[in-house]
């Protein structure tokens, strides 16, 4: 009986694997609709605008996390002319040793569609662009999915090998960085809005 949850458990996680890709799009463009008083999912294409498809967000880096990460993530939230087109990217910086924790994307694949991690091993500070096949690719951080939430401490103890005082100190720490993290998101937001908002001279991205 256990034999067959863990096939299947392998099988679901491989379909995940393969099968993480956007639908084919059915028209050149459907620039996201964020006027929430409609229902409509795209903008009046005789309403769009070269900006539309402009995003400067990139242009300078976010701000460092405890990990040496500084990431803005380019998809449909940030830049809505990406709705339906299947494609987004990731600017991250890196101070050196600086660390992306091992991660995947549940709707996409990035360099390969597996749990992967960035480490910056050399002496000076690195900047990465990431693409990805899917407009809203996500993102699961394995340490705050295995430790930030209420797995049984007994369960994490045995599939880690520690000890009750081990967990208690991964999860203060990490409580501390989840906070840290929030801080860094708001900021990359705010970051985004104020390039969005002043498009004149900041063109870093067209499609
Ligand atoms: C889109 O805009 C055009 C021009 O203003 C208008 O004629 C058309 O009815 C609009 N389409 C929709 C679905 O609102
Ligand atoms: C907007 O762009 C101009 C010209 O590049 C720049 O001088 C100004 O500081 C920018 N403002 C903001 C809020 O980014």
């Amino acid at each position: 009986m256990s034999l067959t949850v863990a096939v299947l458990f392998a099988v679901l996680l491989h379909g995940r694997v393969t099968l993480a890709s956007d639908p084919d799009p059915v028209r050149d463009f459907c620039i996201a609709n964020t006027d929430s008083a409609t229902n409509i999912p795209c903008k009046n294409s005789s309403d769009a605008t070269v900006e539309d498809f402009i995003f400067s967000g990139i242009k300078s880096r976010g701000r460092f996390s405890e990990t040496g990460l500084a990431s803005i993530p380019v998809n449909v939230n940030s830049f809505p002319g990406l709705n339906t087109l299947g494609v987004s990217l990731v600017r991250a910086d890196f101070e050196a040793g600086g660390v992306n924790v091992p991660h995947f994307h549940p709707r996409a694949t990035e360099v390969a569609g597996l749990v992967h991690f960035q480490m910056n091993v050399g002496d000076k500070p690195a900047t990465i662009l990431g693409s990805f096949d899917s407009e809203n690719p996500g993102l699961m951080k394995i340490p705050a999915a295995v430790f930030g939430c209420g797995i049984k401490e007994e369960l994490l103890e045995k599939a880690f090998g520690l000890t009750a005082k081990d967990i208690s100190k991964v999860r203060r720490k990490l409580t501390l960085v989840l906070e840290r993290l929030k801080a860094v998101v708001r900021f990359s937001i705010h970051l985004i809005k104020i390039n969005l908002d002043n498009a004149s001279g900041n063109i870093n991205t067209i499609l």
